[in-house]
Order: structure tokens, then C-alpha cells, then sequence
């Protein structure tokens, strides 16, 4: 796909029109200016909670607070001037109830003015996707592999490959739909229930390791651009960011610690008429006289 036309900023239900039209492209953004790189090829840029890992080292999404969120949520606004940016809501700010995640989700739009946010969770979240959209807030939802839900299923597995899984899995997309989401992530399920989630339900499912039977992809862009140290079957690694990052260090350290850098092209150098020892403006260029403190004695 090449960059899309819209002029201005695409919103949830722009998201929503695209099924059967084309497939929506997406990937996750944390950051203003690799934002505005992917906002040109992309139909939305989802804010993660993935960034606790990608980014801050932690082990799961569980522990992301809310304000990490939002710090993110405003760079990637700031980047991204046309894709329509969703911000997730972490665990533990949307799960007690409709009205606290209202709360938390609302300040989640006026302080980083984004255009939706996503939560996880199918039938247990219907109610819920019902009460922010009735109060004007858009909500992508999420179902398949729910990684806030981690420590309850017990690892980082694909879900619906046993045909038993299926009925569950589909009554989940078919009642957040019916809720009002405009869109749902499908996240690491086979291909066949893929398809018949997608022709189920009336709204965009958006795949992650869900095969090419969904209306729309998104991918960790950590994890495609090769920055990742391990990434999930799913990924295809369209770049190798990490060993380029890599090169371009080794190269600094080299040239830093043989004197090739910084060169002249890198230094400054005096006005015209001023000369290296600050004759002419009568300042001196040589560092101040160290102050030694006294040191306190008992008797003091
Ligand atoms: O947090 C995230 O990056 C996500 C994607 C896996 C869809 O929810």
C-alpha cells in the first residue's frame, strides 16, 4: 500500500467504512517521529500497552500505569497528522466498571486527543464498550489472545485451535460488534476462525497473528522493523533496525575513541575578530578557578 489520500485525520467510523472497500493497514507507535513516518502509510496507529515491553523493559503489559499511556498517546498525536491514533487502556483502568472506564478512558481523549481507545475482553466487555460509545468515546476492542489476561491463560499461546474454542471466541466478536466497537484486534488465532469471524460480524477485525483472512492487519512496529530480540512467530521482520542501530554505534565508539570524531566539520569556530583567547571581547576562555571548600573540623 502507498500513503492514503485523506486530507484530514481519519476517525473511527472512516475506520469502520473500510470493510469490504480495502484492507486497513496499521501498526503500533510510541513515538512522535517514527509516527509521522508510518502516518503516511497507515489508516491508524495504535498506541499499545505493548510499549511496557517494547519500550520500558517490563516483562508483560500488566504493569503499565495510566500516565505512560498518556505520555505516549500525546507524542504519537503530535507525530501523526492524518491516521486516526487509538490509545489502549491499561490493565486495571477499564475492567471494575462502565463508569470507571469512562472515567479513565475520557482522560485518556482530552489529555492526549486521540481519536478512540481500544480495551480487551468480548462478551465480559460488551457492556462497557456499549457505555463509552452511548458518551462519545470510539472503542477498538480486542479478543483471541487477550495479553493483559497473561497470568490467567498462563502464557503468550494462539487461541481457537481446537474447534471446541470456536463458538466462545465468536460469540465474544459478535457482542462487542453488536455493543458498538467500530473495529476489534483478533490477536494470534488460526486462520480459519478468522474467516468466519470476518464474514460474521459487521465491522473491521484487524488481525495480529490471525492469518490474511482479516479485514486488516497491525504489527508491533518494533518487532517488523527487526528492533525487537525476540518476536513472535507472526512477525515478518521487514527491517533490520536493531543491527543497523548496532553498526552506527560501533562505528561512534570507533571513531571517538581513535580522535576521528568529532572532525573540524563538527566544531565551531570564533566570529571574525574574535580569537581563540578571547582577546577581543576581553572574556577568557580558560575554565573559572576551582573553589576547594574547607573542611568541617569537630571543633567548628
Ligand atoms: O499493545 C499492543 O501492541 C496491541 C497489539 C498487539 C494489537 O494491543
Amino acid at each position: 500500500m502507498s500513503s492514503h489520500s485523506s486530507s484530514r485525520r481519519l476517525m473511527a467510523p472512516d475506520i469502520r467504512a473500510l470493510k469490504g472497500v480495502r484492507p486497513v493497514v496499521s501498526l503500533t507507535s510510541y513515538h512522535a517521529h517514527t509516527a509521522a513516518i508510518a502516518d503516511k502509510y497507515c489508516d491508524f496507529l495504535l498506541v499499545g500497552d505493548s510499549l511496557g515491553m517494547v519500550m520500558h523493559g517490563y516483562e508483560t503489559t500488566v504493569p503499565v500505569p495510566l500516565e505512560l499511556m498518556i505520555m505516549h498517546g500525546r507524542a504519537v498525536v503530535r507525530g501523526a497528522k492524518r491516521a486516526l491514533v487509538v490509545v489502549d487502556m491499561p490493565f486495571g483502568t477499564y475492567e471494575e466498571s462502565p463508569s470507571v472506564a469512562f472515567r479513565n478512558a475520557a482522560r485518556v481523549m482530552k489529555e492526549t486527543d486521540c481519536g478512540a481507545v481500544k480495551l480487551e475482553g468480548g462478551r465480559r466487555m460488551a457492556e462497557t464498550v456499549d457505555y463509552l460509545v452511548q458518551r462519545g468515546i470510539p472503542v477498538m476492542s480486542h479478543v483471541g489472545l487477550t495479553p493483559q489476561s497473561i497470568n490467567v491463560i498462563g502464557g503468550f499461546k494462539a487461541q481457537g485451535r481446537k474447534q471446541a474454542e470456536w463458538a466462545a471466541l465468536e460469540e465474544d466478536a459478535r457482542a462487542i460488534a453488536d455493543a458498538g466497537a467500530f473495529a476489534v484486534v483478533l490477536e494470534a488465532i488460526t486462520a480459519p476462525l478468522a474467516a468466519r469471524i470476518t464474514a460474521g460480524i459487521p465491522i473491521p477485525t484487524i488481525g495480529i497473528g490471525a492469518s490474511a483472512n482479516c479485514d486488516g492487519q497491525i504489527l508491533v512496529m518494533e518487532d517488523m522493523l527487526g528492533l525487537s530480540p525476540r518476536v513472535p512467530k507472526f512477525v515478518r521482520e521487514f527491517g533490520a533496525i536493531g543491527a543497523a542501530i548496532e553498526g552506527a554505534i560501533r562505528s561512534y565508539s570507533d571513531e571517538v575513541r581513535s580522535g576521528r570524531f568529532p572532525a573540524e566539520e563538527h566544531t565551531y569556530t570564533m566570529k571574525p575578530g574574535e580569537d581563540a583567547a578571547g582577546e577581543a571581547s576581553g572574556e577568557s576562555v580558560s575554565p573559572p578557578p576551582r573553589v576547594t571548600k574547607k573542611p568541617k573540623t569537630a571543633s567548628t
